[in-house]
């Protein structure tokens, strides 16, 4: 977590930073500080709380600066506060970092006892007293830039962890160090300017031209030259990549949030995710198009789903429509889990990645230790030139778009698109379903994005719906069949923008425990479309009834008999059942979105969280 922006060129002013951190903040964003190098003098400014508070200091930075970083904080190590904020000083050096330094106590003992003092509880502040003390062992021989660049190889020998390091020495005015290992850093190229960020985000209102570092690299940037090296000292030189997000897609556009503007954006990021890679008149899925190049999917006979969160929910749905499409089995891997059992893949399984991101270190570790053992590996993201991506031998982009809600939305719908579109790659390449077969369900698959804008209709009763449910204190979840992670998906989200507690179950398992959680002041929310499993899960919501439970229903429109069983009932349209879970999914984001907001909470930064979760 923590997002670090630097620059190093013509001109920057402290809005610069600012900005910068504002794209970033989905990171992390208890503190947040800026440092600016004017005139031989090193400026820092830090705040405790959200963003906001730093730009009250903005006044007390130099109006410019050729070299500067800034930094949004997710405490790991120290809690919230000022001094735990970055950028950390060590006499003439500065260095901010996202990661987390687990020797930090014994290299802490060692600065300690070399007359080190230190002014924070965090792990950051001994990687700039170590740099600090090996800046100034030896320097006779050594030029500024020469010595700092053996400090620093000196530094990433000693420290254990994952780190993305900026740093600045105030003796080498004109360069920005950058440092990578296990923590996502990127690189913007201009002609003025080099920059470095968490994610280009940050960056794309300045540059679309993006070097992807790779761990164990060190960058020195200069305003007009970079030079990337190992760990080792040997040259990097790689390419840069074009992203093709706009800055414009990173505002908010007229919506109160970021959530609610992505929850809107649904039906586009599904269609984006479709356009050009299913063929609806000839049933031809472009695998090429899809982002398969390496992996042989003819020999494929077992698929493992690995992800975090709500792409781990993605990868529950989408399991039953790649089972049924392929006839492969399907197993969904808790990412953070996945490398503490015997690994059993071999080359004909296939290990897809789910994240929006593409930054997580828990899928980005689990897809790792896969790939060691053999599976063929698969990055499904949204993020450009993520680290996922990086470590995959494909990849296959969803193009939802930039998400900056920190609960996931858009994303989701888009990632089961995408799965739903490789079941089909799948089964067309293993000769499993016809083109006629395939047809059908493109057919399908094009008619979710028309008839999820239906759905968003919605909002406004679900808003007034929301009024009456913000005292609730816990809430009970159910769906059968591809309804049960829509299920889990609601459940999570409004347990993480709304703080109330929810769990999600599926229908037939309430029996067997949770029934005793009814009584006649706990809700639950029933996934009941008209589909395959509709009167088994009718049956459980009758027994929840029995018991004096009360009900919000999420039904086909016209059902009469689920409306008279609920308390609350939110009509959704007849339709496959492939595309069910798509409607039913858009009322669950939107009842914790307007509960949340009627709660009075920051829904685009609920407490605690952080949308890319780089620590294990
Ligand atoms: C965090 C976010 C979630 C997200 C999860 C996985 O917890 O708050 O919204 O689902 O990370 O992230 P990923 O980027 O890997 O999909």
């Amino acid at each position: 977590m923590c997002g670090v922006i630097g620059f190093v060129g013509d001109e920057a002013s402290p809005e610069f930073f600012y900005n910068g951190l504002k794209r970033l903040e989905y990171r992390g964003y208890d503190s947040a500080g800026i440092a600016m190098l004017s005139h031989g003098q090193m400026y820092i400014e830090r705040a405790e709380g959200k963003l906001s508070a730093l730009e009250k200091k903005l006044v007390h930075l130099p109006l410019k600066t050729s070299l500067g970083m800034g930094h949004t904080r997710w405490a790991t190590h120290g809690k919230p506060s000022e001094a735990n904020a970055h950028p950390h000083k060590s006499g003439n050096i500065v260095i901010l970092h996202n990661g987390i330094i687990e020797n930090y106590k014994e290299i802490k003992s060692f600065l300690q006892e070399n007359g080190y003092v230190f002014e924070s509880e965090t792990d950051t502040e001994v990687a700039a007293h170590l740099l600090h003390y090996e800046f100034h062992k030896n320097t006779i021989l050594l030029s500024p830039l020469e010595n700092m660049k053996r400090s620093i190889f000196a530094l990433v020998s000693r420290i254990r962890g994952a780190f993305a390091f900026g740093i600045i020495c105030t003796d080498i005015p004109d360069v920005l160090f950058a440092v990578k290992y296990g923590s996502p850093l990127v690189l913007g190229l201009s002609d003025t300017a080099h920059y470095m960020a968490s994610g280009i985000a940050a960056l794309v209102e300045h540059t679309r031209s993006i070097l992807i570092m790779e761990d164990r690299e060190i960058a020195y940037l200069t305003a007009k030259n970079k030079e990337i090296v190992t760990f080792e000292g040997v040259p990097v030189s790689r390419k840069p990549i074009h992203v093709s997000w706009a800055a414009s897609m990173l505002e908010k556009n007229g919506y109160d949030h970021f959530m609610l503007k992505e929850i809107h954006e649904q039906p586009q990021a599904i269609a984006q995710t479709i356009n050009g890679r299913i063929d609806k008149s000839t049933g031809e899925i472009d695998l090429q198009s899809y982002g398969i190049h390496h992996i042989p999917l003819k020999n494929i006979n077992r698929i493992q789903l690995i992800a975090c969160g709500t792409s781990y929910y993605a990868g529950i749905l989408a399991r039953y429509f790649l089972e049924s499409h392929t006839k492969i089995p399907v197993e969904v891997e808790l990412a953070s889990e996945y490398r503490y059992r015997t690994c059993t893949v071999n080359e004909h399984t296939l290990c897809i990645a789910i994240s929006q991101s593409g930054e997580t270190i828990d899928t980005l570790q689990a897809i790792r230790y896969a790939r060691t053992h053999g599976a063929h590996t698969l990055a499904v993201v949204n993020a450009p030139g993520s680290s996922i991506a990086h470590h995959c031998h494909d990849e296959s982009l969803i193009y939802a778009g930039p998400e900056v809600g920190v609960a996931s939305t858009k994303a989701f719908v888009a990632q089961v698109t995408s799965l739903i579109i490789l079941g089909l790659g799948i089964a067309q390449t293993q000769n499993i379903m016809t083109s006629t077969q395939i047809a059908a369900v493109c057919e399908q698959l094009v008619h979710i994005p028309y008839l999820v804008e239906k759905t968003l209709s919605l909002s406004s009763s679900i808003e007034k719906m929301a009024a009456k449910l913000i005292h609730l204190k816990s809430v009970l979840f159910i769906g059968r069949g591809p309804q049960y992670p829509v299920a889990l998906e609601g459940a999570l989200k409004l347990k993480e923008l709304s703080y109330i507690h929810a769990e999600a179950y599926a229908a037939g398992e309430l029996k067997h425990g949770p029934i005793a959680l009814i009584d006649d002041e706990m809700y639950t929310v029933c996934l009941a479309p008209r589909d395959s499993y509709y009167e088994k899960t009718m049956s459980n919501i009758e027994e929840i009834r029995a018991r004096g439970g009360k009900i919000i229903s999420i039904g086909t429109t016209g059902d009469h008999e689920l409306k008279q069983l609920s308390d609350e009932f939110i009509e959704v349209e007849p339709c496959a059942e492939m595309i069910l879970p798509f409607l039913t999914t858009v009322p669950l984001h939107l009842l914790a979105y307007w509960i949340a907001l009627k709660k009075g909470h920051d829904v685009d930064q609920p407490r605690n969280l952080a949308k890319s979760v780089t620590v294990e």
